[in-house]
């Protein structure tokens, strides 16, 4: 734990740079099972937003696991701090005037509410998006043969099956991927983002 530490503030704040930029930051927080479609909706939001001309980036569990949150399993403790620190990420970016978009299975209600605090005490938005599927429906797509793995009880901890899924209860959008495809999916959030002027 660092101490004798003082935050500095810099004379640019998050308001100033939306003004010179004419874009808001915002975190856009998938949540969801693995294989529920988080991933391949992010990709596509953030093809979106970048063509009509959007600061946006993306980050993705599997993707910070090579790098940042190298050092971290998916015990309880790991994947809280996963959580936390891409909540302080992803704070950062939403500061910066980017459109964050986040694809993490961030299971634990506790730090979903956490990562929306840091946002809120920022004064930042923040978007919770529920990426649902059933898990009869993840676990028949099952494209990393994750599932198979879990059950046959060579992965500990998995998502679903062996470790707990907390499934949001106020998330602002709800998305459900067995109903809808990519391109619906992309057009309820960008519909969302339009209506409450990201872009
Ligand atoms: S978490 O729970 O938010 O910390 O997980 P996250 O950082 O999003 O990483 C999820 C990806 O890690 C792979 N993987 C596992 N997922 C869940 N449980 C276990 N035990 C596990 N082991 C590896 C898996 O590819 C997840 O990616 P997605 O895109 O969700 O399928």
């Amino acid at each position: 734990m660092a101490t004798n530490i003082t935050f500095h503030a810099g004379s640019v704040d998050s308001a100033s740079r939306t003004e010179s930029l004419g874009q808001k930051g915002v975190t856009i927080w998938l949540t969801g099972l693995s294989a529920s479609g988080k991933s391949t909706i992010a990709c596509a939001l953030e093809q979106h937003l970048l063509h009509l001309h959007k600061f946006t980036y993306r980050l993705d569990g599997d993707n910070i696991r090579f790098g940042l949150n190298k050092d971290l399993g998916f015990d309880e403790a790991s994947r809280t701090e996963n959580i936390r620190r891409i909540g302080e990420v992803s704070k950062l970016f939403a500061d910066s005037a980017c459109i964050a978009v986040t694809a993490f299975i961030s299971p634990y209600r506790a730090d979903r509410r956490l990562a929306r605090e840091l946002h809120d005490k920022a004064g930042l938005s923040f978007i919770e998006v529920f990426v649902d599927a059933p898990l009869s429906v993840v676990e028949q797509r099952d494209p990393k043969g994750l599932y198979k793995k879990a059950r046959a009880g060579e992965i500990k901890e998995f998502t679903g099956i062996s470790a707990p899924y907390e499934a949001p209860e106020n998330a602002e959008i709800h998305i459900k991927t067995d109903e809808c495809d990519v391109a619906e999916a992309v057009r309820i959030i960008v519909e969302y983002l339009v209506k409450h002027q990201f872009v």
